[in-house]
């Protein structure tokens, strides 16, 4: 609840930035969130205070926000914060029970949306953890409702834990996925990675680059904080301990990566 509310404080901010007067930016945010009132709208489905809905803020769409969460995607109205669209994946109960076995707690082995794209209108891409196994979905809006037209593997766009910090953006253009994920179980092999969402899985695309694995000098452990697209290229921002820091114990700093966007 608190945190959708700061997530939209900080959007009102963004919005009224873009205000440029006479080439001053006016960094004042707009006063929305108290004439909504901090009231009880929106608390995801968290059955208890210690169980984690692992909110996350996908994408704004214009009078929308997506936010991932625990077995669902949901699409909240700006102007109300009422629930506008959800979209309920839950992994199979056998799923579950394999992600128990491997040592996993059951609040953990669900299924934590934490990428969505709008591919084309009425088309989006959303992908999960999956109780610890990385699945994707093609969404698509019919006159029955919106409806799953398609799965695929997920290892390499949505990390397997929840906690992780990741991000990523889709460029329609290219039908292309620019993903700072992990891409292992454990949670060790952090990765940057392109890759091409193919209409047949089974055409395994040659396009699809990432960054050299365990190489600490590459990525150390980092910590994802955003990717965004910026003329020519994407960037990625991120966290992590600076090498030169490691032998002097130091905080880790923030780092931001540049990496190219391929030509559209
Ligand atoms: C979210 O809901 C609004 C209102 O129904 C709709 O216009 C918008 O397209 C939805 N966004 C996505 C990404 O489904
Ligand atoms: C993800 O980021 C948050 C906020 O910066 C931080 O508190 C949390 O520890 C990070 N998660 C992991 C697994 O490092």
């Amino acid at each position: 609840m608190r945190r959708i509310l700061t997530l939209l404080l900080l959007f009102n901010v963004v919005r009224s930035s873009e205000a440029i007067t006479g080439g001053v930016v006016n960094l004042r945010p707009k006063q929305i969130i108290n004439s909504v009132g901090i009231g009880d709208r929106f608390g995801g489905i968290g059955t208890s205070s210690d169980e984690s809905d692992h909110f996350k803020l996908l994408a704004a769409d214009g009078d929308s926000l997506l936010v991932g969460a625990r077995n669902a995607v949901y699409n909240l109205s700006l102007s109300t914060l009422s629930v506008n669209h959800k979209i309920d994946w839950k992994p199979p109960a056998e799923h579950i029970e394999e992600c128990i076995m491997k040592g996993k707690s059951k609040t953990d082995c669900q299924n934590y949306i934490r990428v969505l794209a709008r591919k084309s209108a009425g088309v989006s891409l959303v992908c999960g953890t999956h109780a610890f196994s990385p699945k994707c979905r093609e969404y698509t809006v019919t006159e029955f409702g919106i409806r799953n037209t398609r799965q695929f593997d997920g290892q390499g766009i949505s990390p397997y834990d929840p906690k992780h910090n990741s991000s990523a953006l889709y460029v329609p253009g290219t039908n292309q996925l620019f993903v700072a994920t992990v891409t292992d179980f454990v949670g060790n092999d952090a990765l940057i990675y392109r890759k091409t969402i193919d209409e047949t899985p089974s055409s395994k695309s040659a396009a699809n680059i990432r960054t050299q694995s365990y190489d600490a000098r590459v990525l150390n452990a980092p910590n994802f904080v955003a990717t965004f697209a910026y003329k020519e290229h994407v960037y990625f921002w991120f966290r992590e301990i600076a090498s030169e820091a490691i032998d002097n114990n130091e905080e880790p700093q923030l780092s931001d990566l540049r990496t190219c966007r391929t030509s559209l």
